[in-house]
């Protein structure tokens, strides 16, 4: 079993939480909600080939890579649903809020929002042309999105 699965579901575990203790809930939190889930739902990919690579049993192996063929066809939908839910979520935040960069959690939410658009978009490069480099910025990039979106939760 991959370590990335209980990372994941601690960063879950925190979204809700900052989520069911907000003090106003209005929409821009529950489309930050959603945007949170979607991205958590393509991330959970990584923890299924770790543990693919490093599980003994062969017959576990052959079932989860069944399973992770299954669900990579929508992989590439719910990956550009989550980026336009987070783009309407910033839209509201500074809407409502008003843009200022002395708001660390807004700064660093924007980062997170750029961190998906390339995450987007060599997700989409990687389909066409699929190279080692392009799966690697792929897997880094989804990375450093879980702790930047770790980091916007904390704040
Ligand atoms: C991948 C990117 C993002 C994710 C997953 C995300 C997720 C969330 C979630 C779930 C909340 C509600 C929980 C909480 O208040 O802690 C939230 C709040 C907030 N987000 Fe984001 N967000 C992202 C990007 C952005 C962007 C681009 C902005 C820029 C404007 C932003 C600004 C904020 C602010 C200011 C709040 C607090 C709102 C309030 O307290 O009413 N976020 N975010
Ligand atoms: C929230 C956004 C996304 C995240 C967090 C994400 C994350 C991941 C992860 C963790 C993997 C497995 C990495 C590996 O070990 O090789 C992967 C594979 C892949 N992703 Fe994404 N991705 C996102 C969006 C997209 C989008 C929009 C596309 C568009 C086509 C895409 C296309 C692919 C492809 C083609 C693979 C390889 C599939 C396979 O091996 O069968 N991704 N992604």
């Amino acid at each position: 079993m991959s370590k990335w699965f209980l990372l994941n579901f601690l960063l879950l575990g925190i979204i809700v939480w900052n989520v069911v203790h907000h003090p106003n809930i209005q929409i821009h939190v529950w489309i930050g909600l959603l945007g949170a889930l979607l991205f958590l739902y393509n991330w959970m990919r990584n923890a299924v080939f770790e543990t693919i690579r490093n599980v003994p049993n062969r017959r576990t192996k052959v079932r989860l890579a069944r399973f992770s063929k299954k669900v990579v066809t929508i992989h590439r939908w719910t990956g550009n649903i989550a980026f336009l839910a987070i783009m309407l979520h910033g839209t509201l935040v500074i809407y409502r809020y008003g843009f200022t960069i002395y708001n660390v959690k807004m700064l660093v939410g924007v980062l997170a929002l750029l961190a998906l658009a390339f995450q987007v978009l060599t997700g989409w490069l990687r389909l066409y042309k699929p190279t080692i480099k392009l799966r690697y910025v792929h897997l880094y990039t989804g990375m450093t999105l879980f702790f930047l979106i770790l980091i916007h939760m904390l704040l």
